[in-house]
């Protein structure tokens, strides 16, 4: 006790992300960095990524370096062979909403709110942006409550006007008006149209469930003391002024995973970067490193979209045509399960996996961050979620944009028309329109984007490098 006195116990941060890959990796990302910060933090992960981690990752033994940092589990109330990707993916988060959400509850209690061997009972909850039910329990429990949108600003402002586009009647949409510009989202009345708006409030009745939910959950967040915005000021900062007009206190600490990167090598004397762990629920094939190490230089257009999207046999037909008649090299990425369809629909093509080979290497997962940062890496066709579309601007890649849902058809947007470091495709899907938009990309634009590319990568380091803004925000 006397101990405690002298040197009071540090705090002791809760974070709880959607368990899905791209949540969960930049979470995990700030859980090291306040570890390194000597905070304590209990990570909670579903049961079922939890697994996943454990099957493909050694990240639990990563973190035992850090006596204050714990993982815990819980139910995301799903049995083992839902599918979690796709259209499927709503069915996790009410199932979360309304199975998680009470055993959340017992378990906090039960636990004392996790006070265990020396670390106090948790002082703050960083929860997920759309779990309300955690802040509901913070505000509760008078637990200091901060929100983690792990989306672009952009993206979560937009879902913040929601409302103010119903109330407008920009949505519905009635009739062909996609190309008509959002009045009502303030800061993007030149640029965004109806079409970039994401699928669930592209509606044809304003009372659709999940255009509800992802309101409510929005517009919750203002309960929070804080929130918190895996972005940076340079990139995002007219948005930015827009969110803290309705919240004051929202801080930009990204991207993440460069800030991390640079806290590791602090310090140090080595010109090594310092390694990440990987935090992938997929097993990472290391062997396109080697593919790409024989290739040129800005030679390959490096394909993935994500840990969600599934494509249907004919989307995957077109990007195939696409990639093969652009006749540049390419790494494609493609998630056993990522094909929807009956029976063998749902698999591969033989001419594909074989046809492929000529140009291009395909696996089954990669180790996006160092694929991104090879050199031989020309571009990146992606599906726009927001970490991809983090790491490829930290690696000053150009992207060709092939958004599937939510946040991402509005990071297509500030891709193509506000940071101009790519193209966006939003709703085709057409092997000409790919051929087309690789070449662009790869040869006829390339030294433009070369320049823009190159300037907001410099941007992004200097944000997480000693005094930039999101170091000092963190
Ligand atoms: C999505 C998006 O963030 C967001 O648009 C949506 O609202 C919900 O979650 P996801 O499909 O996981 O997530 O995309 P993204 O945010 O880009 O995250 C994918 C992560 O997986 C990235 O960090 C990427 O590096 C990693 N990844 C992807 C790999 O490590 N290997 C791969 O082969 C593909």
């Amino acid at each position: 006790m006397a101990h405690q006195q002298q040197y009071p116990l540090p705090p002791h941060v809760l974070i709880f992300p959607v368990p899905v890959q791209g949540h969960v990796n930049s979470m995990l990302k700030l859980a090291e960095l306040l570890s390194l910060a000597a905070v304590d933090v209990t990570f909670l992960l579903s049961e079922f990524s939890h697994r996943r981690l454990l099957r493909h990752t050694d990240i639990f033994s990563r973190f035992t370096r850090y006596p204050g940092f714990r993982f815990e589990t819980i139910s995301d109330g799903l049995p083992d062979d839902h599918p979690r990707a796709g259209e499927q993916i709503f069915d996790m988060l009410s199932s979360i909403k309304n199975v998680t959400g009470p055993l959340f509850k017992e378990m906090m209690v039960a636990t004392g709110c996790l006070s265990s061997d020396g670390r106090r009972p948790v002082t703050c909850i960083i929860a997920d942006g759309v779990f309300s039910f955690a802040g509901d329990f913070a505000l509760e429990k008078g637990i200091a409550l901060i929100y983690f949108r792990t989306i672009s600003a952009c993206a979560f402002w937009a879902y913040f006007c929601f409302q103010e586009i119903v109330e407008a009647g920009e949505v519905p949409l009635k009739g062909n008006g996609m190309d008509l510009l959002v009045k009502s989202v303030p800061g993007m009345e030149g640029f965004l149209r109806r079409r970039d708006l994401p699928g669930f409030i592209r509606v044809d009745e304003v009372s659709d469930p999940r255009l509800q939910v992802f309101k409510a959950e929005t517009r919750q967040t203002l309960r929070a003391q804080a929130i918190i915005v895996n972005t940076f000021e340079d990139l995002e900062g007219p948005i930015l002024s827009n969110i803290r007009t309705v919240l004051p206190d929202c801080f930009t600490i990204g991207p993440l995973h460069s800030h991390l990167k640079s806290r590791l090598s602090e310090g140090k004397t080595t010109t090594t970067p310092p390694s990440l762990a990987s935090s992938s629920f997929w097993e990472e094939d290391r062997s396109c490193i080697e593919w790409l190490d024989g290739k040129p230089p800005k030679s390959v257009v490096y394909v993935s979209f994500g840990s969600i999207t599934v494509l249907s046999r004919e989307q995957l037909m077109e990007f195939w045509y696409g990639l093969v008649n652009s006749r540049q090299h390419f790494l494609w990425v493609m998630r056993s399960e990522s094909i929807v369809g009956k029976d063998r629909e749902s698999q591969i093509p033989a001419e594909v996996s074989e046809g492929t080979k000529v140009r291009g290497c395909m696996v089954g997962w990669a180790p996006q961050e160092e694929v991104l940062n090879h050199d031989a890496i020309g571009g990146f066709l992606t599906h726009s979620g927001w970490n991809s579309t983090l790491e490829s601007i930290v690696a000053g890649v150009p992207m060709i944009c092939w958004p599937y849902f939510a946040d991402q058809t509005i990071n297509s947007r500030f891709v193509s028309e506000v940071w101009k470091i790519g193209l966006d495709m939003k709703d085709t899907c057409d092997r000409v329109v790919i051929e087309q938009m690789i070449r662009d990309l790869m040869v006829v634009k390339k030294d433009e984007f070369i320049q823009s590319t190159d300037r907001i990568a410099k941007m992004a380091k200097e944000a997480v490098s000693m005094g930039g803004s999101s170091y000092c925000n963190l």
